[in-house]
C-alpha cells in the first residue's frame, strides 16, 4: 500500500483505518481519503475505460473537472470518485456501460 502516514511538511495524514469494496474485494482505506486515492494507494490506477476506444482510464484532474474518474459508487453511476471521501463499506466498482438513465435509480 502506499498510504502517505506521515507528511513532512503536512504531518500525520491518515485517520481512522476503515473498509471499503473494489469489485467485491475488501481494501483498507481511511477516513478523509477520497474514494480514488484511496484505490491508488490500494494500486488500483484503473478506475474504468473510455467509451469510444476503450482505453483505460484514471485519474486525470483530481479536482472534480473531467470525467476521468467516474465509477459506480454504492449503486450509483457516474460518480467522480475523487470528489467523495469514503466510507466504510462502500462498494465501488469501474463503469463498464453508459448508465441506465431509466432505472429507478435516477427515475422514470
Ligand atoms: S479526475 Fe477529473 S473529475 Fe476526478
Amino acid at each position: 500500500m502506499m498510504h502517505i502516514e506521515r507528511h513532512p511538511i503536512l504531518g500525520q495524514q491518515v485517520n481512522e483505518p476503515i473498509t471499503i469494496y473494489f469489485n467485491g474485494k475488501p481494501l483498507k482505506a481511511y477516513k478523509k481519503q477520497s474514494v480514488a486515492s484511496a484505490l491508488f494507494a490500494n494500486g488500483i490506477k484503473k478506475l474504468g475505460q473510455s467509451r469510444k476506444l476503450v482505453q483505460p482510464r484514471g485519474l486525470f484532474c483530481s479536482r472534480g473537472r473531467c470525467c476521468s474518474c467516474y465509477m459506480t459508487v454504492n449503486g450509483e453511476d457516474h460518480v467522480r470518485t475523487c470528489m467523495v471521501m469514503v466510507e466504510d463499506g462502500m462498494e465501488i466498482s469501474p463503469n463498464l456501460e453508459d448508465p441506465d438513465v431509466r432505472s429507478e435509480i435516477h427515475g422514470d
